[in-house]
């Protein structure tokens, strides 16, 4: 399109293309936060551990765990007016776009975090922000069912607060099994951050012009709410439920070739290779399904990835599962709606959208993102009298 800007990173933001946050190899198919592997971070550790890691830098001793997760604990509560404003949103509105609408609103509840200079008034901002992203998530999801809100209940793990404030009163079949529990911690560690993917640089651009960090993370939910990048574990079911049996998938896959079919959860701008993610999300799957039954469109998705592993289009593009592709089976398992999965997303990379935003308010030598442009219209044209126009 003329005149459309070109984005080179290496102009936006220096300091976007600078971080130590996360390492990835996406020929390797290698992730590491703060240097350590995903797989021992999501085997070994907690969400709540690996947003310290985030946000600090290292892992925390006890004493550092404990004063961490004593103030997430005593933020998850959310200002009542914040509830009247989310029940102010259509009974059918996306929880995406109440989430996305309900973070940017709490910038007008802590006027102070405009103050961002200040150490003491940035941790706060980031503890309130990582505390109350599951009560907000919840209650999105309590106002498209029509439910009333469940208050956090502090005496849970933080996971377990969440599960609680989603599905209490409701007809569940099955308690917050601690296979359940761990099961969805583990997803929120893998999604915890990515390096500068499309929902991060949203908010290093916004945070770059020095706004509040809750206005920076709306625009990171903003562009997770996308369905190229965080809407599409909620893509694949639909995809998924479309093919309907493994019969079809010769001929999806004919779609794909010819363009009228995106394999979604396929795909990846750094992992030509297996992403590490889909591989430990992979392995979820058994141990919940263990609890819930198997849903009965893994047997497509397992067949799915089989055959495109091993088709020529797919190889010769360097196209393998993402994040994606298995997310969303364990999520409906767990008996999420599909409008829900990306919610689910935005908690868990809500530490690592904080963690880069600490690093560009942080870093001296950080400008504004201003995008380089290759300029590609007219120059120098003489305005056309309306007379010889209209
Ligand atoms: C996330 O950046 C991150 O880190 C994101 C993320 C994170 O944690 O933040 O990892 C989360 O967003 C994962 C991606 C989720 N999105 C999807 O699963 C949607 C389906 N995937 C595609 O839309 C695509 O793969 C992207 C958007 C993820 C990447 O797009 P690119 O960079 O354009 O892919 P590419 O340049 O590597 O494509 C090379 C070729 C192209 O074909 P040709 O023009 O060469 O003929 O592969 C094709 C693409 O059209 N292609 C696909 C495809 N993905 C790429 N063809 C069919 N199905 C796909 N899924």
């Amino acid at each position: 399109t003329p005149g459309l800007a070109v984005y080179d990173p290496g102009f936006v933001n220096t300091a976007s293309c600078r971080s130590a946050v996360t390492f990835i190899d996406g020929e390797k198919g290698i992730l590491e936060y703060r240097g350590y592997p995903i797989e021992q971070l999501a085997e070994h550790s907690t969400f709540l551990e690996v947003a310290y890691l985030l946000i600090h830098g290292e892992l925390p001793t006890r004493e550092q765990y404990a004063a961490w997760e004593h103030e997430i604990t005593f933020h998850t509560f959310v200002h009542e007016n914040v509830k009247g404003f989310m029940e102010g949103f259509r009974y059918d509105a996306h929880p995406m776009g109440i989430l996305m609408a309900s973070v940017g609103a709490l910038s007008t509840f802590y006027p102070e975090s405009r103050n961002i200079s200040d150490p003491e008034n940035r941790h706060m901002q980031i503890v309130r922000m990582i505390a109350k992203m599951p009560t907000l998530g919840a209650w999105a999801f309590r106002n498209a069912q029509g439910k009333p809100y469940v208050y956090p209940d502090n005496d849970l793990s933080y996971t377990e607060n969440f599960l609680a404030m989603l599905f209490k009163m409701s007809e569940r079949k099955f308690e917050a099994d601690p296979r359940l529990v761990k099961a969805l911690d583990v997803l929120f560690i893998l999604h915890a951050d990515h390096e500068q993917n499309c929902s991060t640089n949203a908010v290093r651009s916004v945070g770059s012009s020095q706004v509040d960090p809750y206005s920076a993370v709306a625009a990171g939910v903003a562009a997770l709410y996308g369905p190229l990048h965080g809407g599409a574990n909620e893509s694949v079911l639909r995809m998924l439920r479309r093919i309907g049996t493994k019969d079809n998938i010769p001929a999806f896959i004919e779609g794909v070739k010819n363009g009228d079919e995106k394999l979604m959860g396929f795909g990846h701008r750094v992992y030509k290779n297996y992403d590490p993610r889909a591989k430990i999300i992979k392995k979820a799957c058994d141990d919940v399904f263990e609890v819930t039954g198997v849903n009965p469109l893994l047997e497509i998705a397992q067949e799915l990835e089989k055959i495109a592993l091993e088709d020529e289009y797919f190889v010769s593009r360097k196209l393998y599962p993402n994040v994606d592709f298995y997310s969303g089976l364990i999520y409906e398992a767990l008996q999420f709606p599909p409008e829900m999965f990306t919610v689910l997303f935005a908690i868990g990379r809500t530490p690592g959208w904080l963690a880069q935003w600490l690093e560009l308010v942080q870093d001296k030598e950080q400008k504004i993102a201003r995008p380089k442009q290759i300029y590609t219209g007219g120059r120098g044209l003489d305005f056309t009298p309306r007379e010889q126009r209209w």
